[in-house]
């Protein structure tokens, strides 16, 4: 017998970071030197296994005819219609045996083929280098038959010193990528995995004494308002900025007055790095970052941050971006009032960071290193805690410090993430503060701060937040000197993240906090032909997170979800409320740095949530920190019995990079007369006629007590209803099992509660309907009474609720849910919050009149689930009816019921039937972030506790 032995790929499952690249130096895109982007069609051909073909194809004269083709940049699990296989998402568990460095035979290997030829003015001195932007997870590259190396760190640029094998015409770059290797041990992040090369190849000419290596220095004295400004560079050149008369020798420095830089005030000064080889285009921002009385201090001036983490994600091309997409990423950042992102959890495509210079955004740049899979086993065998793995790390360290080293915006350089604790982080920080003492360091894995120079938790709870920032937490030494951030709180996924704004009010009531990066940007849902968006489970992975994927402030398809639009309103830079006495505003100027001469202010009154006419509102231009009161500019109009209250709204005054003028940065309202109470409704009496009740405009079943019609609206119900589609906070994390209330809602039943009647008594002036709501086999319920009244013309409800038994849970809503056909019901309009709003989601809730169709109403939570309702509404009307509400309601339609919802997956399996169901909702249960974080403050606790509220019902034709 014979065993023939697999032939091993030994650089795939090798620790170290691969071989023949050259060293790491700063990235620019573009300079007077020749380049050639190799982007567009390969060749491609797919192995199972890392060896399952020789080599022969990187050889000059290979014919790949037969092959298929693929878009580089590209993920290939993302083309070719399933025939390149498909995406896996997982959390934090490895997708294969956790047995490192070694990873499984099955192994998909794409081979990249790319024939090309220089053009014309390629100049003939000089030599090249081939740079490829990202791939992953590990790759070996030949250029006309010779190797030229093999390397890992996905998102990390690799360059390849070329010149000598370039031809004029024919030339033929081969790539072989393995989706496994080594590299994956390092690169457990919580998204998809998805190998190829997704990001540019590039081609550079390198004139002889052209730019290598340059470094950046721009600091700025904020008590002279002067900058100093020094450029080493490896090759000896000069520094020219026209704009500030600086031309200086590298290495040199020059201290003019300046524009500082800020995220607020992103001044950057063009310039040119000239060698005698090359000019490369410099954007010189002046800035000073430093830890000073236990403080992150920019230009001598405390920051907070008000960031988001951002994975890259298209709905069809992955972590392949596009220059529009990136763009499109930094203007809903500004427009929306961050000032901060972390690029969670690897440095992103550099042009990303030019765009964070160009608009203003404090950046983390994190480095491409996580290992969460470890904590399976206690972290036993981590590689950032061998020595054997250094080397990658300290790789990974200098190629993302090397290459994004000139942007003004990065402040922090992250380690990386969720990699535990260990030697390999240690060298990493050390060897970065050596490199770059002018900038801080970030990591959240080690709590007792031994790498770091800030604090830094993820999903801290309020009360915990609240503790660090009196400095009560206790911690090592060195952690209570130092100040803190959540770099990820406010979990995003589904509805939500709720109690953000209690947050904010804690990070901006201690100076020692601050700030944080909600969780996270993007939805990463994959666009899908039957699915609408797919997520963990829908390409049959065989270990999977759902729709864990799926947690950003923004949909797939950039939409902003409601939790933008309260997060915009939560860390919005400027306060408007009213003072006590009514007469007038206080204004108040929260930004960090800029005045506020860049905004005009709009005042107007609202009747019945209709706006009267807008007046100017003068504003000083108050400084940072500085608040004023306002007198209101008109008196109020005579609302005649309608509620009267006032918005003021902070404009842009003139156009910016980001938004034009008239773009709205910060609103506030106040109501100054409120509305009068609603008609009590009645007189009329009930009168029976066979199996019908008469009362005003209605018709009840005389049996079961139901509304049956409403002046000729035909209507289903309305009842008492406290089931809605559980969020996925409401599910809350599989971890957390104690006050998951969505799992305890279902336990105790309440999606299948029965209502049993127990008495229909039409009397004198009313009718009156009792039941008791209870779930099977439970002992708790909800006494319900009905009681209608009418004055012949409108219809008044009032609904008492009395629980009975032992309520150990929160209630999900509390209210009646009616039907009303569809065919009549295309759309509402209702005089409360805007958008979608919450208990704890409401700080964004605008009160005015709004209209929208019942589609427009549905928020398209990518896993579906509760949505859409709107808060504070006083009255909505729709399908001929109008309803008014004591005290205000929360209101929701949909073309579906709840439990349709509830048993959706994705959103293709919600079908309108002939019924739009709309919720009343007295309260609602708050929505908290307990996806991964902290449930609800107790606060908004929707209790079960004796209860009353009323509606007037009219028909409006
Ligand atoms: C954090 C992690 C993120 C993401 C998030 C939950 O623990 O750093 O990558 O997994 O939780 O969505």
């Amino acid at each position: 017998m014979s065993f023939r032995t697999t032939p091993t790929v030994t650089y795939v499952e090798d620790v170290s970071p691969g071989s023949g690249a050259l060293p790491p130096r700063a990235w620019y895109a573009t300079s007077d030197a020749e380049s050639l982007s190799l982007n567009g069609s390969w060749r491609f051909r797919l192995s199972a296994t890392a060896d399952a073909e020789d080599d022969s194809f990187a050889a000059q004269g290979y014919d790949a005819g037969d092959w298929a083709e693929v878009t580089v940049p590209g993920h290939w699990v993302l083309q070719g219609d399933g025939a390149f296989g498909s995406p896996i998402y997982t959390n934090h568990l490895y997708p294969f045996p956790v047995d490192p460095p070694h990873v499984p035979t099955e192994n998909p290997t794409g081979d990249h083929l790319r024939v090309f030829d220089l053009p014309d003015t390629w100049p003939a001195d000089g030599t090249a280098v081939l740079r490829f932007d990202g791939v992953e997870s590990c790759a070996r590259v030949w250029l006309n038959g010779t190797e030229l190396g093999e390397f890992k760190g996905s998102r990390l640029p690799h360059e390849f010193a070329v010149g000598e094998l370039l031809k004029p015409a024919g030339n033929v770059l081969a790539v072989r990528v393995h989706q496994w290797s080594a590299g994956s041990y390092l690169e457990d992040q919580d998204q998809w995995w998805l190998p190829g090369i997704f990001r540019d190849v590039t081609l550079l000419h390198r004139p002889t004494d052209a730019a290598g290596d340059f470094f950046v220095h721009a600091s700025y004295d904020h008590t002279t308002g002067e900058g100093t400004l020094r450029v080493d560079s490896d090759v000896d050149g000069r520094v020219s900025v026209p704009g500030l008369d600086i031309d200086v020798a590298t290495g040199e420095s020059v201290t003019v007055a300046v524009e500082p830089w800020s995220a607020e005030t992103p001044k950057l000064y063009d310039g040119e790095l000239v060698t005698s080889g090359e000019r490369v285009p410099l954007r010189i921002g002046f800035r000073t970052v430093v830890l000073e009385d236990g403080l992150i201090k920019v230009n001598g001036r405390a920051i907070l941050f008000k960031g988001v983490n951002r994975h890259e994600w298209h709905p069809e091309r992955g972590r392949a971006l596009d220059l529009t997409t990136m763009r499109e990423d930094v203007l809903l950042m500004k427009r929306h009032n961050l000032n901060a992102v972390r690029t969670s959890h690897y440095p992103p495509h550099p042009a990303f960071l030019d765009l964070c210079d160009e608009y203003g955004l404090w950046v983390i740049d994190e480095c491409d290193l996580e290992t969460h899979g470890f904590t399976e086993q206690a972290w036993r065998d981590n590689p950032v805690d061998d020595d054997r793995w250094t080397p990658a790390l300290l790789d990974r360290a200098a190629r993302m410090v090397e290459r994004d080293k000139n942007h003004p915006s990065i402040v922090f350089w992250s380690l990386g993430n969720e990699a535990g604790t260990g030697r390999g982080l240690t060298a990493m920080a050390e060897w970065i503060h050596g490199r770059d003492p002018e900038r801080l360091v970030h990591y959240e894995g080690d709590w007792d701060c031994r790498d770091t120079d800030v604090y830094s938790r993820m999903y801290a709870s309020h009360a915990e937040v609240e503790r660090i920032g009196q400095g009560l937490d206790g911690g090592t030494h060195k952690r209570r000197g130092l100040p803190f951030i959540q770099c990820e709180y406010g979990h995003a996924m589904g509805n939500g993240p709720g109690g953000i704004a209690d947050y904010q009010w804690i990070f901006e009531a201690h100076d020692r906090i601050q700030g944080g990066f909600i969780w996270e940007w993007i939805d990463h849902g994959v666009k899908h032909p039957e699915l609408g968006y797919a997520y963990g489970g829908d390409f049959g992975e065989e270990l999977h997170d759902g729709n864990f994927v799926c947690d950003g402030l923004i949909f797939p398809d950039r939409t902003p979800s409601p939790g933008l639009v309260e997060y915009k309103k939560v860390i919005e830079p400027v306060r408007i409320e009213g003072d006590a006495a009514g007469g007038a505003v206080r204004v108040t100027n929260a930004y960090d740095f800029a005045d506020l001469s860049h905004l005009e202010f709009e005042f107007s009154y609202q009747v019945d949530g209709f706006p009267t006419g807008a007046h100017k509102l003068a504003v000083p231009p108050l400084a940072p920190g500085e608040s004023a009161e306002v007198k209101l500019p008109a008196a109020a109009p005579d609302g005649k019995g309608e509620e009267v209250g006032w918005t003021v709204r902070a404009l842009l005054a003139e156009d910016t990079p980001w938004a034009g003028r008239g773009h709205e940065v910060a609103w506030g309202q106040r109501t100054v007369v409120p509305r009068e109470p609603l008609p009590a409704a009645k007189g009329a009496r009930p009168a029976v006629d066979g199996d019908r009740i008469s009362l005003g405009p209605a018709a009840f079943d005389a049996r079961t007590g139901a509304l049956l019609s409403l002046g000729g609206v035909d209507v289903n119900g309305p009842r008492l209803d406290v089931w809605r589609a559980p969020t996925d906070n409401d599910e809350g994390a599989s971890w957390q099992d104690d006050t998951r209330w969505g799992v305890l809602w279902r336990q105790l039943g309440l999606h299948r509660m029965r209502h049993r009647l127990e008495g229909v008594e039409s009397g004198d002036d009313a009718l009156t309907v009792r039941t008791r709501v209870a779930p099977a086999a439970r002992d708790v319920g909800l006494r319900t009474e009905y009681r209608w009244t009418s004055d012949g013309t409108l219809l008044r409800l009032t609904v008492s609720v009395t629980p009975e038994g032992d309520w150990k849970v929160p209630l999900p809503r509390l209210g009646l849910r009616l039907g009303l056909p569809a065919a009549t019901t295309g759309s509402a309009a209702w005089f409360g919050s805007g958008g979608e709003a919450y208990p704890d989601t409401r700080a964004a809730a605008k009160l005015l009149l709004w209209d929208a169709s019942i589609e427009e109403l549905q928020t398209p939570y990518v896993r579906p689930q509760e949505n859409g309702a709107r808060s504070d509404v006083r009255w909505v009307e729709l399908g001929g009816l109008r309803i008014e509400g004591e005290p205000e309601f929360w209101f929701s339609a949909r073309p579906w019921t709840s439990e349709q919802l509830d048993a959706a997956r994705h959103l293709t399996d919600l079908v309108p039937g002939d019924t739009v169901w709309v919720n009343l909702d007295h309260g609602q249960q708050g929505i908290g972030s307990q996806s991964c974080g902290p449930g609800p403050l107790p606060q908004y606790f929707l209790k079960a506790e004796p209860t009353e509220f009323s509606f007037v019902f009219s028909a409006t034709e």
